[in-house]
């Protein structure tokens, strides 16, 4: 009998090398994550800090030459193993992804329709009808109106907010247990990024679903996730419940000092003390204990 699963996606220990002319360059170190059943986590830090490789190095979408060390569980069964069909399946149908550029991601020169039944029909054998039927009632749970109308549509006819939402829909077909969320509203102008916002948080809610949300924004991430995992060069520095309430480590709390604030007026946002030096500084003397899974 196997193991009792403890949470749904476990990450343990996850180190990324890059090749380099002065040989590799660590990109992650010792991450740790785990994500319940249905539980959102929000990966927070700076640019350049590791959370898109985080992501990547998840889905096995990581360059060839990248080496990847530790272990990412998914429900169990090791994603660093898993054979051509498994990571099919992983992909396609276990976790969506939704990233910061719907447009990206979207083949332009295919209609709507196509972009949302495909997968549907060739990988379900679902029929092209029921497919449809599908995708217009799905678009119109993530607030497309007119879906019938936006199925016959091209990409660049869309706004973006509404190309989020039929990436949102397209993901949701597939009936993931766990959605990766890159950055999903950074993107979009402000109303839409709320609007998108309250279509995963609903969506998620309505389906039980995991979250792993990425963005810079530690207030936004309390606020729709019931944890936070703070990353800096590479290293989770800091998870919890607790993050954005009582930090304990510096950077946290100077990230969280560092916020605009409407009852706080500053001219200009202060710059962060923290740097690569007080950060390998701190790690020598080993004085935190904040970065294990709670
Ligand atoms: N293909 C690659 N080759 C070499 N280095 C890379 C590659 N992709 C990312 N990196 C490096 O890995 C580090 C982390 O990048 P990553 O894209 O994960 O940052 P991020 O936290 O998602 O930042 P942002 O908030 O800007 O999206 C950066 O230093 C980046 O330069
Ligand atoms: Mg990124």
């Amino acid at each position: 009998m196997n193991a009792p699963v403890e949470s749904l996606l476990t990450v343990r220990d996850l180190t990324v090398d890059a090749p380099g002319p002065n040989g590799a360059r660590r990109l992650l170190n010792g991450v740790d994550l785990a994500i319940g059943a249905g539980e959102a986590v929000a990966l927070v830090g700076e640019s350049g800090s590791g959370k898109s490789l985080t992501t990547r190095a998840i889905m096995r979408l990581l360059p060839s030459q990248f080496r990847v060390g530790g272990s990412i569980a998914y429900d169990g069964d090791e994603v660093l193993e898993m054979g051509r069909a498994e990571l099919r399946r992983f992909r396609g149908q276990d976790v969506g992804m939704i990233f910061q550029d719907p447009r990206a991601h979207i083949n332009p020169v295919h209609r709507v329709d196509d972009f949302l039944t495909e997968a549907l029909c060739t990988t379900r054998g679902v029929s092209r009808a029921e497919a449809e039927e599908r995708a217009v009632a799905l678009l119109a749970d993530v607030g497309v109106r007119n879906a019938g109308h936006r199925l016959r549509q091209y990409p660049h006819q869309l706004s973006g907010g509404l190309l989020q939402r039929v990436l949102i829909a397209s993901v949701l077909l597939a009936e993931p247990r766990l959605l990766l969320a890159d950055e999903p509203t950074t993107a979009l102008d402000v109303t839409a990024q709320s609007d998108v916002m309250a279509i995963i948080e609903e969506q998620r809610a309505q389906r039980g679903l995991a979250l792993l949300f990425i963005t810079h924004d530690l207030e936004l991430a309390a606020a729709c996730c019931e944890r936070i995992a703070v990353m800096y060069a590479g290293e989770i520095v800091e998870q919890g419940a607790e993050v954005a309430v009582a930090p304990k480590h510096p950077y946290t709390r100077e990230l969280l000092e560092a916020r605009p604030s409407i009852d706080r007026r500053v001219d200009r946002l202060p710059v962060l003390r923290y740097n690569r030096t007080t950060h390998d500084a701190l790690r020598a003397t080993d004085a935190l204990e904040t970065r294990s899974i709670a």
